[in-house]
């Protein structure tokens, strides 16, 4: 029996494991929508161009719509021996309309088809994430709102440093959704043009027009050069570059959960519907979305290490090892897209504990800062100075174990004698973040003009 595909040529049938290690069809069955759009344009603009005639366009449409609807239903039946979608749908299109089916690969390769429809995948992924991150943007904000003057501890090195509020925290992730969206309709704007036509790797004599399948499959404009259509994977390792980090920062606001929900802070409380208990400590609440929002930069950093290993170093145009660039790029957009949706459930419905965090925010001597400042502001000392004497102070209250302002007056001008009763008026949390009013600081009047400020940029979008 001669090869299903390659008859004319082969005329022995493939290894089994060579047909093991070829299929991808597991894989790119996910494209089926992408590549049946894509046939329908290429189909219509060959009849548009007189290559085929229009009765074969129409039927090869109408096949490819009833396949489309075999898939949806679960009753196509895809065949390893197939290969992979391209092949599985052409099959399958030949045994509905029989000869006109022959004509739908005029003027057309695997490789121009699978470029089109993974562009088109990973285009629609980009546009997921833009929502998905709107979504998160528009929790995040709400909850900002909420909390604009809730005053917590802000952490270096995770050690406390100075009292900042959640609000103000809430729109640091504000400002990381906002560069990982731009990022992403940046990618979107340079992956925008189509490959369709560039054939196998040279173009094509047949008189096709580009622009209009461009057009019909919503690209910009079609690629510049047949070459690089062909054997470019750029906008995959964008996605994958942008996922990556837009992960990343999900992983930060994630252990944020993680830590601020352990008994020991107190700080939140994630529902019942983001948390899990435990099948044999009753007492357990755990905070599994969380830690798998926490895990998935695994995933996905090693989908972008992967596929960047597998483009490095390969010649033009297309070589099979390309076939190894889907699995992953599809995991990656899965995990992403849960990653922020988990993300956002769990920013959605935290309770927060303000006493906890205002508590908290007293402790470790988080306004010694704003002694010092003070020091420098109605003593004229140097800060350098003023540091050295704030140190000493907090050294004292640490010794006695107390707070900054539990210290006396006496005490205080023991250690420097500039020091006034005035000083007590910085030493509050409260004091403390409403005096940092700078651009950018976390002062509840500036939070409150930033969240404006995004709803209004928001609305514009
Ligand atoms: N399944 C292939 C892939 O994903 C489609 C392109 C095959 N092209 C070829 N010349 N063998 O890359």
């Amino acid at each position: 029996t001669s090869n299903e595909m390659w008859g004319g040529r082969f005329a022995a049938r493939p290894d089994a494991i060579m047909e093991a290690i070829n299929a991808s069809i597991d894989v790119d069955r996910r494209l089926y929508a992408e590549d049946i759009a894509g046939s329908i344009a290429h189909s219509a603009m060959l009849a548009d161009r007189g290559v085929i005639s229009a009765e074969d366009a129409a039927e090869i449409k109408t096949g490819l719509e009833t396949i489309r609807g075999e898939i949806e239903a679960g009753t196509f039946n895809f065949s390893t021996s197939l290969e992979d979608i391209h092949m599985n749908v052409e099959a399958r299109l030949a045994e509905l309309i029989g000869p006109a089916a022959g004509r739908l690969h005029t003027a057309r390769s695997r490789n121009d088809q699978v470029a089109v429809d993974f562009r088109l995948h990973v285009k629609a992924a980009c546009f997921a994430v833009v929502e998905a991150l709107d979504a998160f943007t528009a929790a995040l904000l709400d909850r900002a709102e909420e909390h604009a003057a809730t005053v917590m501890p802000g952490f270096t090195h995770l050690q406390v440093a100075q009292p900042v509020t959640f609000g103000h925290h809430c729109l640091a992730y504000v400002e990381m959704a906002a560069r990982d969206r731009s990022r992403c309709l940046d990618a979107i704007s340079r992956m925008d043009e189509s490959p369709l036509g560039s054939a196998a790797l040279a173009g094509t004599g047949f008189p096709i027009d580009r622009h209009a399948t461009a057009k019909a499959l919503g690209f910009r404009e079609p690629t510049r050069n047949s070459l690089d259509a062909v054997a470019d994977r750029d906008f995959a390792l964008e996605f994958l570059s942008l996922a990556a980090i837009c992960a990343t920062h999900l992983s930060r606001l994630a252990e944020e959960l993680v830590i601020w929900s352990t008994p020991q802070f107190g700080f939140i409380r994630l529902s019942d519907a983001f948390s899990t208990g435990s099948s044999i400590m009753p007492q357990k609440r755990n905070p599994d979305a969380a830690e798998l929002v926490r895990a998935k930069p695994g995933r996905i950093n090693g989908a972008l290490i992967s596929l960047l290993t597998v483009m490095k170093g390969l010649p033009l145009t297309y070589s099979k090892d390309m076939q190894e660039d889907k699995a992953q790029v599809f995991d990656a957009i899965d995990s992403l897209l849960l990653a922020i949706r988990a993300s956002t459930g769990m920013v959605k419905d935290l309770t927060v504990n303000e006493a906890a965090m205002r508590r908290a925010a007293g402790h470790g001597y988080s306004t010694a800062t704003d002694l010092a400042d003070w020091l420098v502001r109605e003593a004229g000392l140097p800060f350098r100075e003023a540091h050295h004497v704030t140190g000493r102070a907090v050294k004292l209250a640490e010794d006695r174990g107390v707070a900054l302002d539990a210290l006396s007056l006496a005490d205080l001008q023991a250690i420097n004698p500039a020091i006034t009763d005035g000083v007590y008026a910085v030493l509050s949390v409260d004091a403390s973040v409403a005096s940092r009013t700078s651009y950018g600081g976390t002062a509840p009047d500036n939070v409150r003009e930033q969240i404006r400020l995004w709803r209004e940029r928001i609305a514009q979008r």
